[in-house]
């Protein structure tokens, strides 16, 4: 009898009895120990004097773009007996509702070099079908502007837009953003209201290009100071139609980025960085490094923008005609994501996530809060269909493990980020480098002073046990502990059977002292402590 098969009882009879909500914390633990051996030992210390920063709610953000499945056929099918009148997939909204995205960033990614935003808006019947060049297939623009926006809404999301640096021009973009943003008697803002919406959409975020590094897009701008000459171009159509504009500038690596700062740091609200990981799929927790390099790619950007930028911009001229940025420099990780070899459609990007997949997500959302003083917002590659945490059929919906850890942290994340010192085992598995078994990010709300502490243990097999005793007893008390965890680290919800979850959700009631907490293996914890009335 292996330890999986094992622990896959164990949760399979909590789940039947609910005892994982009546468990006291002492047997819960002792229980859990049994089954997986001696526990690793951690601890973790919360340092109360330095916060790290106030966690920006942009990072929870997600991205849609015209590629394959993602919206034709994931959130957006006329026709479909699950769709709206407006062939909106009712099914996936409730799901992507589910994860409350703070933004929607739309129409790509490297779609947005050659979209013409001209061709997705006005009456359905005279929109224009174009081969999407970049992805395959037809656009048939039915989906445009007008269509995003409203989705945004309906999500409560703030719309991000990518203009397009490769086939379009600045003035196009000034044009899409008087067309969404302009209040006076001009000819776009007009063509909006002839479109059935008097009031601005108010889109209050701008990318400028997507990936212009990138040789084999379209490759224009790969010359840093092409780009930055274009940009500038782009940041004056844009901030000329709406100086409240927030603008994020296109990163790349180091080099890339330090030009860009330099040069542009006076009108960059964010500057932007990718992230992408995949395993070597004998060895799952190849992953973890390449989540964990994430953290240090911020760091050494973090570096850049503190020497390149100052937190307040002065000496700006006047005739540039609209205002510098008016806060300090923060990065938009505006892709973030799993991107294993091999899955299926356009461009093999519809990929089933596997639990370790959930754990790397949850670790990549503990470095974002960790790192709160510098990422201000963060838009997850993708949503529906590519590079996913829901796909679709034609018939059904199904949240794949990534789903869990995403709702998971925009449920129970405070606003304030604290630093911790946390003293952790390595993980010392197959490929899994020197990364660390234990990850942990702590956050605390603001509005009662509650203290939550998430803790994702990496170990497939391994329980890990951390000391707790440094936070004070006398100013917070455990109130409750929330896990997401899984029958096993391979295991994956699949269309073919959407109603079978393997993600279990616990929720468990404490009261008196934590000593220590012993985190299971594979799991993903939130324990939150109460602040006690002085
Ligand atoms: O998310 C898929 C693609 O990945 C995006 O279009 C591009 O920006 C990135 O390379």
């Amino acid at each position: 009898m292996n330890a999986q098969v094992t622990r896959r009882n164990f949760i399979g009879l909590i789940g039947m009895s609910g005892l994982g909500l009546a468990l006291k914390g002492s047997a819960f633990a002792a229980t859990r120990a049994v089954l997986s051996g001696a526990p690793l030992e951690a601890s973790i210390e919360i340092d109360f004097t330095h916060p790290e920063g106030t966690i920006d709610n942009g990072i929870y953000g997600q991205f849609i773009e015209h590629l394959g499945r993602a919206i034709n056929g994931g959130i957006f099918e006329e026709g479909s007996p699950l769709s709206d009148a407006k062939g909106i997939r009712k099914d996936v909204l409730e799901k992507i509702r589910g994860l409350q995205p703070s933004i929607l960033r739309y129409p790509g990614g490297t779609f947005t070099k050659i979209y013409h935003w001209m061709d997705g808006v006005g009456p359905l019947a005279e929109r224009r079908s174009r081969p999407n060049l970049i992805w395959g297939g037809v656009e048939d623009n039915r989906f445009g502007t007008d269509e995003a926006i409203a989705y945004a809404r309906t999500l409560q999301a703030d719309a991000y837009f990518a203009v397009n640096m490769g086939t379009g021009t600045a003035e196009e973009a000034g044009n899409w953003v008087e067309y969404c943003n302009g209040t006076q008697d001009t000819y776009y803002a007009n063509l909006r209201r002839k479109n059935g919406h008097a009031d601005p959409f108010k889109v209050k975020y701008w990318g400028i290009g997507n990936e212009e590094a990138a040789g084999p897009d379209i490759g224009r701008l790969q010359d840093v100071k092409e780009f930055v000459k274009e940009a500038w171009l782009y940041t004056k159509a844009i901030k000329l139609q709406d100086k409240d504009a927030k603008l994020i500038l296109c990163g790349a690596d180091d080099t890339w980025n330090e030009y860009v700062l330099k040069e542009m740091g006076a009108v960059c609200d964010y500057i932007s960085m990718h992230h992408y990981v995949s395993s070597d799929k004998s060895k799952p927790a190849s992953l973890f490094p390449q989540v964990d390099h994430m953290e240090k790619l911020i760091l050494t950007l973090k570096g850049q923008i503190r020497t390149l930028t100052p937190e307040k911009v002065t000496d700006f001229s006047k005739w540039y005609r609209f205002p510098h940025r008016a806060n300090p420099v923060k990065i938009a990780i505006d892709e973030l994501g799993i991107w294993e070899p091999g899955g299926a459609g356009a461009y093999q990007l519809e990929e089933y996530y596997t639990w370790d997949h959930a754990l790397g997500t949850a670790t990549f959302y503990n470095i974002m809060l960790r790192q709160a003083s510098v990422v201000g917002m963060a838009t997850w590659a993708q949503t529906v269909n590519v590079l996913a945490p829901i796909m679709t059929s034609k018939t059904a919906a199904v949240c794949q493990t990534i789903y869990y850890p995403m709702q998971f942290y925009r449920q129970h994340a405070g606003n304030v980020s604290l630093k911790t010192q946390v003293v952790t085992p390595d993980l010392k598995m197959p490929g899994s480098k020197d990364a660390k078994a234990l990850d942990v990010a702590v956050t605390l709300h603001d509005s009662d002073g509650s203290l939550v502490i998430f803790a994702v243990n990496r170990h497939p097999e391994q329980e890990v046990k951390a000391d707790l005793r440094s936070i004070d007893s006398k100013k917070y008390t455990p109130a409750a502990i929330y896990e997401l965890n899984a029958t096993a680290i391979d295991a994956m919800n699949t269309l073919e059977n959407p109603a079978n979850n393997v993600v279990t959700s616990t929720e468990k009631k404490l009261s008196g002292n934590l000593s220590g907490y012993t985190f299971p293996a594979h799991s993903i914890t939130a324990i939150r402590y109460k602040r006690n009335k002085q």
